[in-house]
């Protein structure tokens, strides 16, 4: 059994759904627990309900990033995980968090990687003009929203789009492309080579 500890910040949609696929369709892992720097994350009482660990490492409490760092790298340690999962984690993790855990950190982002990383994505991506946007599972790297990519979702901007309906739009497949990612991973699917990611059984990193 594979051991995978979330990391959340707020609603957790993206947590819910990995702990759903995991029980529904019996994957070879545990989500042993739900880590979120916010107390007041939603998620947080769907993992308790759940059963899941669900703790808080508040980086208010903290005086330097290293520091929380640190600490969140112990409360994820403690769960002895072979997958750290970001699923809407709000936080920039430094170097040192990152290299403990390379190769076994994933990320979701709400744009079409490299482009429109950082905040904001969907309001950015409206005011370039954009007629397609899309989600990006990928590994974490030292930069920020970047890293190699491990699947992709393509969904149309249009014309009438808010912020809301093309965030709505894009989470939809979050959903879905989150949970084929982690799935793939715990069953030891993905490679990396010079920085590309491949399935070994050759199914498709696209979503449309
Ligand atoms: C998602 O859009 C994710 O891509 C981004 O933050 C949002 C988190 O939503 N990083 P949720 O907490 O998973 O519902």
């Amino acid at each position: 059994m594979k051991r995978i500890v979330i990391l959340i910040s707020g609603r957790g949609s993206n947590m819910e759904a990995i702990v759903r696929s995991c029980a529904e369709q019996a994957w070879p892992a545990t989500v042993a627990a739900v880590v979120s720097n916010r107390s007041q994350a939603a998620g947080l009482a769907f993992a308790a309900e759940r059963g899941i660990a669900a703790g808080v490492v508040d980086h208010r409490a903290f005086a330097s990033r290293a520091e929380f760092d640190a600490a969140l790298a112990a409360a994820i340690d403690a769960h002895a995980p072979d997958l750290v999962v970001l699923a809407g984690f709000m936080r920039i993790l430094g170097p040192e968090f990152v290299r403990r855990f390379e190769g076994r950190l994933l990320n979701i982002h709400p744009s079409l990687l490299p482009a429109f990383p950082g905040l904001h994505t969907h309001r950015r991506v409206l005011e370039t003009g954009c007629k397609v946007s899309g989600a990006t599972v990928h590994f974490v790297t030292a930069d920020l929203d970047h890293g190699p990519i491990v699947m992709q979702s393509v969904v149309p901007v249009l014309p009438d789009d808010t912020e809301d309906s093309l965030a709505a739009r894009v989470l939809a497949t979050e959903h879905r492309i989150y949970p084929i990612s982690v799935d793939w991973f715990i069953r030891d699917r993905l490679r990396i080579q010079h920085g590309v990611v491949q399935q070994t059984e050759g199914a498709a990193q696209l979503l449309r």
